[in-house]
């Protein structure tokens, strides 16, 4: 069986002054919150204002390109740009800047990843404007694997990619709980694996699966296997440690944990793999050299490879400002807390006549994620009544996990499930109110 994670539960107001950086005052730097009960985290969180700073003063003061120009505003734009890359990737990854591509979402991550096993990289190599050899040589009988409760972008690119090459798209099932053991693995990765993708912890139903673990099994399945971790309901949620996990990609959001700007997020890519990676896009910014006949591409840093165009400089200096707020909270204190509101929460509720709760019944299994459903209400009314009501925000319908709301059950009955996922700066008061409101709808 797989190790479980250990932790211990503490009364929450405990933890007001627990992280270098308290609930309290993340909560003045969120005015927004004074006005509202926001629990749609896991769709993106809200933005304290030491990051929106960041990217103010950026444009206001610097609004340099970055990675072009000699002037000292521009090398102070290109300062601020590499500060940030090393604080994401260190902080929220325990990673190296060389080994983090930043891509504006998850999906972009996903995406880059996939296509990048289907295009061998173009490239001056030894002199000559040649193809180098491609990640996988696929042949016929091969497999890519992802799992039933993976969330639309972690199973499109894959079944595309698996259209074009000619490869088997297969499926592994979570438990009835949505949670992923190393053993969901067995009979479904073999020796003609050649992707699997998975994620870290599920948006639809909050588990976090022990990926360590899995990544072992896996490995031992078939070792050549690329695995390519979703972790966008975990990083800036949780501790993540990329080299601990061995895994071969990591994509992530910058929006949905982290505190940092929409249009930012990231691929950890293990190095051999990096060098050998075919950039979506080439241009300006991704080259060594371009001849009348060919070109070369950087190789200083193979992430920056990736960074054709100008890229999104204010909303990665944001993104690097939120790594070192969530760094200073602690996000291990962060983990605690969102875990230690949810269950919470799931007390609360739990017992409420019409009210189910889905996800892991241990809530070491869990994270900040609740969702549940209210007998007799589609998902959305539940929702809509919560926020005209009460100003309680949460979300409502498939979570964009379509195959895992068919895999529960809950999308012909309910339309979804409608979820409550809680950041940091919530309170223990506010999940008494969303209960006070869920028990007035379920009572009618
Ligand atoms: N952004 C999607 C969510 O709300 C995937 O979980």
């Amino acid at each position: 069986m797989p190790k479980r994670h250990r932790h211990t539960y503490k009364n929450s107001l405990s933890f007001l002054s627990c992280g270098m950086i308290s609930v309290e005052e993340v909560r003045k730097q969120i005015p927004l919150l004074s006005e509202i009960v926001y629990a749609d985290n896991a769709a993106t969180t809200l933005k304290p204002k030491p990051v929106l700073d960041a990217m103010a003063d950026y444009m206001q003061k610097c609004g340099a390109n970055v990675e072009r120009g000699s002037y000292r505003l521009a090398q102070q734009a290109t300062d601020l740009w590499d500060g940030s890359r090393k604080s994401i990737a260190k902080i929220l990854l325990n990673c190296r800047p060389e080994e983090m591509i930043f891509t504006k979402s998850t999906t972009e991550a996903i995406n880059i990843a996939a296509a990048s096993l289907e295009r061998p990289l173009l490239d001056r190599i030894s002199g000559k404007f040649s193809y180098d050899a491609p990640l996988v040589k696929w042949q016929r009988g091969d497999s890519v694997v992802s799992t039933v409760i993976e969330h639309h972008s972690n199973i499109m690119p894959w079944m595309r990619l698996c259209a074009k090459t000619g490869a088997r798209f297969v499926m592994a099932s979570p438990s009835k709980e949505g949670l992923l053991l190393p053993e969901h693995f067995e009979g479904v990765v073999d020796q003609q694996t050649r992707v699997v993708a998975l994620q870290h912890a599920s948006n639809c139903v909050g588990s976090v699966h022990n990926l360590k673990e899995i990544i072992k099994t896996i490995r031992v399945l078939n070792s050549k296997a690329i695995i390519c971790v979703d972790g966008s309901q975990a990083v800036g949620h949780m501790p993540v440690n990329v080299k601990e996990l061995g895994c071969d990609f990591y994509a992530f959001s910058g929006h949905k944990g982290p505190l940092g700007p929409q249009g930012t997020g990231g691929l950890y890519v293990k190095s051999d793999l990096l060098s050998h990676m075919e950039p979506l896009l080439v241009g300006g910014g991704a080259i060594a050299d371009v001849t009348e006949r060919d070109y070369k591409l950087r190789s200083d840093s193979l992430s920056k490879r990736f960074d054709a165009g100008t890229p999104n400089v204010a909303g990665m200096i944001g993104l690097g400002k939120a790594a070192e707020y969530v760094g200073e909270i602690g996000l291990k204190e962060i983990e605690e807390r969102e875990r230690s509101l949810a269950k919470s929460f799931i007390d609360q509720i739990s017992g409420v006549k019409g009210v189910s709760i889905y996800g892991p019944n241990d809530m070491r299994d869990r994270c900040g994620v609740v969702s549940f459903n209210i007998e007799g209400w589609r998902c959305q009314d539940v929702s809509l009544t919560l926020d005209e009501k009460w100003k309680i925000l949460t979300r409502a319908g498939h979570h964009c996990c379509l195959p895992a709301m068919r895999f529960f059950g809950l999308w012909d009955s309910f339309g979804g499930n409608v979820r409550a996922s809680f950041a940091y700066y919530n309170t223990e008061e506010e999940v008494a109110k969303i209960t006070q409101a869920i028990k007035k709808i379920a009572g009618g």
